[in-house]
């Protein structure tokens, strides 16, 4: 650890801060690697006289910082975490930040369940962090859920994450391409989750830097109109769910009415658009008959 004195951090601070950013990723940076609480800081401006103990160097931290700001790196990756909902979740460039509007999916899932809800048996098609899929372990210590993804690499991350967040073994994890991994668990299923790659193409070439030069493309490009893997994921839900299992999807802010008759087709029932916080209909969701 560090000491210094709390005058010269105070100013270190807001040089940092006049370079550009915003205010949360950067406590979010000093929390991550300086070992600096937001409880700490509030401290700071009381006892300005006093001294505080860093886990990293100023000039450490400010290259950090730079390279955030400069680079476009997310601070997430620089960082080698993320908060979702109240998890703290390892990341790295393997896998997506998990977004505070797929929180909602938790959500979404005690809206048809219940908060307290009997045995029942989940997956989640593309787990990346592992955020849904842990969430939903946790919250739900009955249940038994299987949480797959193409990319081995991702699954590590979301393994590791599991066994940071969890004392259980209500989770587990399997590599390969969407239900093939499933196989043994046909009509098996009362609830699939997945949020897919769904970019289109030309809005992908379009993305902002700190997205799409440090994002893995595997866990955003959905095809050329974005419902490449969505409706993959839809036609074969059938086979997987039992009568009456839900699929919740995550999907791009004007897919919602395209995904309702994708589920429509393939005879799903209950369908609901639901929106996110900003009043877009970033989710649907079905039973199977
Ligand atoms: C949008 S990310 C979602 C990650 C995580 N569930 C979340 O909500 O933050 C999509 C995930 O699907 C995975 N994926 C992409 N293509 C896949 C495929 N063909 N089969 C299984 N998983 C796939 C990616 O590796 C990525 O982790």
């Amino acid at each position: 650890m560090l000491s210094i004195s709390v005058k010269e951090f105070l100013f270190w601070k807001k040089k940092q801060l006049s370079k550009g950013g915003d205010n949360q990723s950067f406590s979010f940076l000093l929390e991550c690697k300086g070992g600096i609480s937001t409880g700490d800081l509030n401290l700071l401006n009381i006892e300005p006289e006093s001294n505080i103990y860093l886990k990293e160097n100023l000039d450490y931290l400010g290259s950090i910082w730079e390279d955030h700001l400069f680079n476009f790196f997310p601070i997430q990756y620089l960082c080698g975490a993320t908060f979702w909902r109240d998890l703290k979740l390892k990341v790295t460039d393997k896998v997506l930040i998990p977004r505070p509007e797929t929180e909602l999916i938790i959500d979404i899932v005690f809206k048809i369940c219940g908060r307290k809800s009997k045995k029942l048996f989940f997956a989640e098609l593309g787990t990346g962090s592992g955020a849904i899929s842990i969430a939903l372990a946790l919250e739900y210590p009955l249940w038994e859920g299987i949480a797959t993804d193409i990319d081995q690499d991702a699954l590590e991350i979301a393994k590791k994450n599991y066994i940071n967040s969890s004392q259980q073994s209500n989770l587990r994890f399997y590599c390969g391409h969407w239900w093939n991994p499933l196989e043994s668990f046909k009509g098996k299923l009362d609830l699939a989750i997945s949020n897919p790659p769904y970019i289109p193409e030309d809005i992908y070439e379009k993305l902002p830097k700190e997205v799409k030069n440090f994002e893995p493309k595997i866990a955003l490009l959905g095809g050329q109109d974005g419902l490449k893997h969505i409706r993959e994921i839809i036609q074969k839900a059938p086979l997987f769910l039992k009568e009456k299992g839900w699929l919740i999807l995550e999907n791009h802010f004007d897919q919602g009415e395209k995904v309702k008759q994708l589920l429509i087709k393939n005879k799903f029932t209950s369908i609901e658009i639901v929106k996110d916080f900003s009043g877009i209909g970033r989710f649907t969701i079905g039973r199977y008959k």
